[in-house]
């Protein structure tokens, strides 16, 4: 039961009741028209059965002063009633005709961007499992994260490649399916800048659920920037792990899209991939696949299955289906041959290191590869609890910290923390027991467990950052 409230909740970061445009605004006006009319003539309905059943069922009298009942009499049975019947004809009709008007309107204006809008054109291309995002006007292609600016319409024109998809993003639009040989529009717009979560909501093979994307919202600034960005080269583009990438990883996946004719190259080129595999799926050594130029900068893999950071990454090329199974990424790719990769970890990692160094030149300031990466991610939170688990995972916390109700790894659990860190310091409310203890971590060492054992570096983390951490760490129970 509470499974089906919470998944009405606008706080969930894929609920269409959190609406973030003005497409999902309309969507959603007309889904409560619709819901307060059904519910105004559920009362009615349920009403009027109830009034009949209570003051029109059987009785049956008892005689006073004997056992016998004097049996109901039943009514007197009609048979058609000309006035009654027209009303219960012309009610519904109306009711329908008062929908219909907007439902109409809504159709309409939902389909196409408002006009002299100047809308971002993108085309979303759904493939077995994971999304394409092409810009033609720009000459940008790239994967599973699509950048829009805020306070602008993007024209959507959806495609597939293979089979059936549907694209998908809760809090933005409404989902419209992406079919191959046939070409869909929608439109939407985003208000605020941030990141909004959508899915492939059409079953379409072993990864449905796994194919999964990002809408990053900037503001137009920000977004040019990026565009700009995508058209410059990285920083560094050799190194020991590029002649392996070239060696294993090129044949499905472009690197350098951000040359002058690269677009239409890797249209192309897609399209021969898919062909090759198609055509001979036993023998192809090659299938359609995400472009990662610049991946450096997206903050999610595997078509948003983990956050994009180093360990991740190596995790995931090691062995795909670990997170994703069904991933033609290991069944198609010699170098799997449908188990883990056959490369030692050293080369694993260099392959990682070149991918996440894959960031345009001049993107933020001078930074580390490293450095760069952290802002990258840093970038996505919706919530200081997100971005709390982030931390608790990146910073280590995780290796020593179970989430699990009695289990220790190292220290205690996380479980139930904020149940029994009130009562811990006299005058420390619970958050401020837990932040002390993150950064003093000798001064309030948990009975049973030996001191000088957890790190005293978390001082070093930004006063946001701990919040951060303290705030998602207080969820856990
Ligand atoms: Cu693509 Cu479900």
């Amino acid at each position: 039961m509470w499974v089906f409230i919470i998944s009405c909740s606008p706080q969930h970061q894929q609920s269409t009741f959190a609406n973030a445009g003005p497409v999902a605004q309309q969507q959603s006006n007309l889904y409560y028209l619709m819901f307060w009319i059904a519910a105004l003539i559920f009362v009615l309905v349920q009403g009027a059965l109830i009034f009949a059943l209570l003051n029109f069922r059987r009785r049956e009298k008892p005689i006073p002063g004997s056992d016998f009942t004097v049996p109901d009499i039943p009514p007197k049975q009609v048979h058609g009633n000309t006035r009654l019947e027209i009303i219960w004809t012309i009610i519904p009709a109306l009711i329908l005709i008062v929908i219909a008007v907007p439902t109409v309107q809504t159709i309409y204006s939902t389909y196409e961007p408002p006009e002299n809008s100047d809308p971002l054109e993108v085309v979303a291309m759904g493939h077995q499992w994971w999304w394409e995002f092409r810009y033609p006007d720009e000459g940008i292609v790239t994967a599973n994260e699509l950048y829009v600016p805020t306070d602008r319409p993007v024209r959507i024109t959806l495609q597939s490649q293979d089979v059936i998809h549907s694209f998908w993003v809760p809090q933005v639009a409404g989902k419209k399916d992406t079919v191959p040989g046939n070409t869909n529009v929608m439109w939407l717009q985003v208000d605020e800048p941030g990141n909004y979560s959508g899915q492939c909501a059409e079953f379409c093979g072993v990864a449905h659920a796994r194919m999964r994307f990002r809408v990053i919202a900037e503001e137009e600034s920000n977004f040019n920037n990026w565009m700009e960005s995508m058209k410059t080269p990285p920083k560094m583009d050799t190194s020991e792990g590029y002649g392996l990438f070239l060696a294993h990883c090129s044949m499905c996946h472009s690197i350098d899209s951000y040359n002058e004719d690269s677009y239409e190259k890797e249209l192309t080129m897609q399209d021969e991939r898919w062909d090759d595999w198609y055509f001979n799926q036993e023998e192809s050594v090659r299938v359609s696949a995400p472009n990662l130029t610049h991946l450096g900068i997206r903050t999610m893999l595997a078509a948003g299955q983990k956050d994009m950071t180093k360990e991740n990454l190596i995790a995931w090329i090691k062995d795909p289906s670990e997170f994703k199974r069904g991933t033609r990424m290991q069944s198609v790719a010699s170098v799997y041959k449908g188990g883990p990769a056959k490369l030692e970890d050293y080369e694993i990692e260099a392959i990682a290191d070149y991918l996440l160094a894959q960031i345009p030149e001049g993107w933020g300031v001078a930074k580390t590869g490293v450095e760069a990466e952290e802002e990258a991610e840093a970038l996505v939170w919706n919530t200081a609890e997100e971005h709390g688990e982030y931390l608790f995972v990146n910073q280590g916390c995780a290796g020593c910290h179970s989430l699990n109700e009695d289990e220790v790894i190292v220290g205690p659990s996380m479980y139930g923390l904020i149940d029994r860190s009130g009562d811990k310091v006299q005058g420390l409310s619970a958050e401020e027991y837990i932040y002390q203890s993150i950064v003093y971590p000798n001064e309030y060492i948990v009975e049973g467990y030996p001191a000088n054992v957890m790190p005293q570096i978390f001082i070093n983390l930004s006063e946001e950052e701990l919040q951060a951490l303290v705030s998602y760490l207080i969820t856990i129970k």
